[in-house]
C-alpha cells in the first residue's frame, strides 16, 4: 500500500483533546524501558544536567515519564503545536517543573536552518513522530543538528500495514473501544507511516545507518543506537 500523508501538526482542538485523554501508557512506557535497557547494554548512565529531548512530544506523556525516572536530568519536549503543548503544560506538577519544560518548535525549520536551537541533546527520543513528516529527511536532519556527539537515540513509530484492509483490521483490533475521532486519527497514522525497509533506507540516506531499526510487534518498529 502507498503512503497517504496526514497533516504534520496536530492542532484541531477535538483531535488534540482525544489524543491527550487517550491511554497510551503501554506504548509510552516501552520508550522508557528501551532507553533503560540500552543504557544498561552499553554501560552508560545519565548524568546530572544531561539533556533529553523528546521530539514531537505531543501532550508530553513520554517526556514526563523520563523526567520522573531520571529527576536529575533536564528534559525538554518540543512540538510545533501550541494546542498539544497546552495539554502538556496543564499536567506539569510543581515537582516536575524543576527538570521538565516544553518548547514550541516546528521541527522542519530546524532541518532547513530557518531556526537555530541553542542547545544539544545527550539523548533524543521520539514516539509516533516520524510518520507525521511529509519529508522524513527533515526529521533525520533535525536530529543530526540537535544531538551531541555520542547522542543516544530511541525512536518508535507505527509500521505501515500492507493494505488498507489490514490497516482497518488493525484499527478495529487495537482501538475498538476508543472514541471515533481517535480511531480515525489512528487509521490515518497507519496509512501515513513507513515500513521498516523504508526507514532503513532513510537512515542510510541520512548517514545514520549506525542506528539499528527493528520491528517490535505487529504495530511498531524501534530505532536504537548512539551516534
Ligand atoms: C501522534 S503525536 C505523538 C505525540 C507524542 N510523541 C506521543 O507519543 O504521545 C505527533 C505529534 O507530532 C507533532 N508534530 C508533527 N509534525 C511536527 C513538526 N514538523 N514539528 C513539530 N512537531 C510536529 C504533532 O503536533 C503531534 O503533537
Amino acid at each position: 500500500m502507498k503512503r497517504t500523508l496526514e497533516p504534520e501538526l496536530m492542532q484541531i482542538p477535538s483531535q488534540v483533546r482525544a489524543y491527550a485523554d487517550a491511554d497510551f501508557s503501554r506504548s509510552d512506557s516501552m520508550v522508557v524501558n528501551s532507553l533503560e535497557k540500552y543504557l544498561k547494554k552499553v554501560g552508560r548512565t545519565l548524568n546530572q544536567n544531561d539533556l533529553v529531548l523528546d521530539m514531537a512530544c505531543g501532550p508530553g506523556n513520554i517526556a514526563e515519564r523520563i523526567a520522573k525516572n531520571w529527576p536529575f536530568v533536564n528534559v525538554v519536549g518540543i512540538d510545533g503545536s501550541i494546542e498539544m503543548l497546552n495539554e502538556a503544560e496543564k499536567k506539569l506538577s510543581e515537582s516536575l517543573t524543576r527538570n521538565l519544560s516544553y518548547e514550541l518548535i516546528e521541527i522542519n525549520s530546524i532541518a532547513t536552518s530557518e531556526i537555530h536551537v541553542p542547545f544539544k541533546a545527550d539523548v533524543l527520543v521520539s514516539n509516533s513522530a516520524l510518520h507525521h513528516f511529509h519529508y522524513p529527511c527533515n526529521f533525520w536532519n533535525a536530529l543530526k543538528k540537535l544531538g551531541k556527539t555520542k547522542c543516544i537515540h530511541i525512536h518508535r513509530d507505527l509500521i505501515r500495514p500492507a493494505s488498507v484492509g489490514k490497516a482497518f483490521e488493525i484499527k478495529e483490533k487495537h482501538l475498538s473501544n476508543s472514541p471515533e475521532i481517535l480511531k480515525k486519527d489512528f487509521f490515518a497514522s497507519l496509512n501515513a507511516s513507513f515500513t521498516v525497509e523504508e526507514v532503513t533506507q532513510q537512515l542510510v540516506d541520512a548517514g545514520l545507518s549506525q542506528l539499528e531499526v527493528f520491528q517490535v510487534d505487529e504495530l511498531y518498529f524501534e530505532i536504537i543506537g548512539c551516534i
